[in-house]
């Protein structure tokens, strides 16, 4: 697995950089396609990027289709929803069309929620889902999206959409979440991460990239594309040079 990591001074800078690439991407995208796909994540570091995104000019919101990889069990304007989230900071201060907002069943049954979501894909994308762009973050434990270290969902190779489980120290445990399978179909991957919370979960991902061990979940995100980690000093402090900043 080859990804480009760069250090970046701050989580303030992380998230510019993750709105700046992201706009950046699709407005080259843009001059390509009639329609892009932006795949956005949930958790705290892209609420910033999300904002600072929905101000980037030249982008022709229009023409620009959004999904998730992974969503909570739970109503779409609760709290804890990552819809809610990009709803309030991107979707609703850029325009963005209802018809382009393509938006995880979080309020349906988790089994039923996934067989849903996999239609929604199937009928967009065809037999060839891609994102243009694809936003994920890292837990502490290593997860990306909301395939959590030794759950099932980690194993499942058929389908595109599956049910995650957060621990129990999650505020929401029963999550929608593409598979790796359906996280490989990316032009451009963005890991944004921050804290030095999650030193440990990086090292084990840079020891996985070196081939030695399997690693946590996001280091078993195989984009066919390009991965850009995006990450802070205090995260990557004597685990990765500076690139950036
Ligand atoms: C979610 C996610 C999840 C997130 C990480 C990092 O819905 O929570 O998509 O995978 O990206 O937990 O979250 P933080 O940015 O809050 O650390």
């Amino acid at each position: 697995m080859s990804a480009e990591i760069i250090v970046l001074p701050s989580k303030q800078a992380v998230a510019e950089a993750l709105a700046d690439r992201t706009a950046t991407a699709l407005r080259a995208a843009l001059t390509e396609k009639k329609r892009v796909t932006l795949c956005l994540t949930g958790g705290s570091t892209p609420v910033t990027a999300y904002a600072r995104l929905a101000e980037a000019e030249g982008i022709d919101w229009g023409r620009v289709h959004l999904f998730w990889g992974d969503e909570r069990c739970v109503p779409p304007d609760h709290p804890e929803s990552n819809f809610a989230m990009a709803n309030r900071t991107l979707i609703r201060p850029a325009s963005i069309p209802k018809t382009n907002v393509h938006k995880m069943p979080g309020d349906c049954p988790p089994p039923e929620g996934s067989v849903v979501y996999e239609q929604a894909l199937e009928q967009f994308f065809g037999a060839d889902l891609r994102f243009d762009v694809l936003h994920l973050g890292m837990g502490e434990d290593g997860h990306t999206a909301s395939l959590f270290p030794g759950t099932d969902a980690l194993g499942e190779t058929d389908r595109r959409v599956t049910v995650g489980h957060a621990p129990a120290s999650a505020a929401v445990r029963d999550r929608l979440t593409l598979t790796f399978p359906a996280l490989a179909k990316a032009d451009l991957c963005l890991v944004a991460a921050a804290g030095a919370g999650k030193r440990g979960a990086f090292t084990e991902v840079l020891d996985a990239y070196d081939g030695e061990a399997v690693g946590p979940p996001i280091a078993r995100v195989e984009v066919d594309g390009t991965m850009v980690w995006l990450v802070d000093r205090e995260l990557a402090s004597g685990l990765a040079d500076d690139d950036e900043g």
